[in-house]
């Protein structure tokens, strides 16, 4: 049957996310809706990157299994669609590696270096070692996730274009060094800078696992309430009658991101005459986040954990097909076919 998805001559897409476990409404906002939107304009192959996992969590994989799961389900839940996209896991191609390995060979140490998130994760994650080859290398394992798939966009944060300009660059040194008669393996790849507004969790920070300041898209009503009942707001209104502004509440915020234009024009005009009380305003931010993740949700409970792993195992065959056909070029380019 010939492969409806890989077929098409969309421009191709590819992202992947570490899997981290259960996803929040940070991760939705910045990243899966836009990947959601993305899926009927582009050719698209999303992945879970258990390896890119292992290289800062190598010394504890008892929870990886677990959290490929809960992933998916919530991939799932956001409207990720199998028959759109490919959803697949990186460890289940095994060409992730093999091209990782490749680029090492023509990849000078001091791009990798240079790569700002890594003195400012290995300063900022304490408690781990990660003086590792691993963790060195983890741009570039995230290069040839990119280009084994000869993907023209990326869809990713502001904290991952870095990685992409690493990835160029790879390209463009490997394009120079290896090609097919005049033909070039590999297109240099682009950011799509997801569009992310400013999502604040509950302590005010951004939303952040690593701060434990989460609303996850699984959780009910009765959390979400409760969650938003705790959050912070404009210090200003200290007392129910100390006028407040919406631009200096985090739960505004959340309004603004989540809520209708109208519910947005009583908030800001109730603040800033203390017109109404933060209690109630937290209870309308509720309502709309509420209604935010009811479909989400609904959607995520009609899979079962084994439908959501049959559709990782089918789309992991689905993308090494594709990475096979790169890997093709790559070792005829590279003249590692033998004997010739
Ligand atoms: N490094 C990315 C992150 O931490 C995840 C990732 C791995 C990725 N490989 C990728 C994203 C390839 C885009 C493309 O979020
Ligand atoms: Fe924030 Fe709403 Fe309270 Fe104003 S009324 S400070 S927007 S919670």
């Amino acid at each position: 049957m010939p492969d409806k998805i890989a077929n098409t001559s969309r421009p191709r897409v590819l992202s992947g996310m570490r899997p981290t476990g259960k996803l929040h409404l940070g991760n939705y906002m910045g990243a899966l809706a836009n990947w959601v939107k993305l899926q009927d304009a582009y050719e698209c192959f999303f992945f879970i990157a258990d390896w890119h996992a292992l290289t800062t969590d190598y010394a504890d994989t008892s929870k990886i299994c677990d959290n490929i799961d809960d992933v998916i389900l919530d991939w799932l839940g956001a409207g990720l669609d199998p028959e759109k996209c490919v959803l697949f896991l990186q460890s289940k191609v095994k060409n992730h590696a093999h091209l990782h390995l490749l680029f090492s060979m023509i990849t000078p140490l001091g791009w990798l270096e240079r790569v700002p998130t890594y003195k400012e994760q290995q300063e900022n994650i304490t408690g781990k070692d990660l003086t590792t080859y691993g963790f060195l290398g983890y741009p570039l394992l995230q290069a040839a996730d990119i280009l084994l798939y000869q993907a023209q966009f990326v869809p990713v944060g502001q904290d991952q274009v870095a990685h992409v300009e690493l990835t160029r660059e790879v390209a463009r040194r490997f394009n120079q060094f290896y090609k097919i008669g005049e033909k070039e393996v590999f297109p240099e790849p682009k950011s799509l800078l997801t569009p992310s507004p400013k999502l604040p969790g509950t302590d005010g920070r951004k939303m952040s696992k690593s701060y434990g300041n989460t609303i996850e898209l699984t959780d009910d009503e009765a959390t979400v309430r409760a969650k938003l009942k705790t959050m912070v707001t404009d210090p200003a209104r200290i007392r129910r009658t100390d006028p407040g502004s919406i631009d200096k509440c985090p739960v505004g915020d959340l309004h603004k991101v989540f809520s209708t234009k109208e519910k947005i024009a009583e908030v800001t005009e109730g603040c800033s005459t203390a017109g109404i009380g933060c209690i109630q305003c937290k209870g309308w931010a509720a309502d709309s986040l509420v209604q935010i993740l009811k479909p989400i949700q609904e959607r995520r409970a009609s899979f079962t954990v084994e439908q959501a792993q049959q559709i990782l195992i089918a789309g992991s065959e689905r993308a090494a097909k594709r990475a096979a056909v790169t890997m093709q070029e790559v070792d005829e380019a590279m003249q590692m076919r033998y004997p010739r």
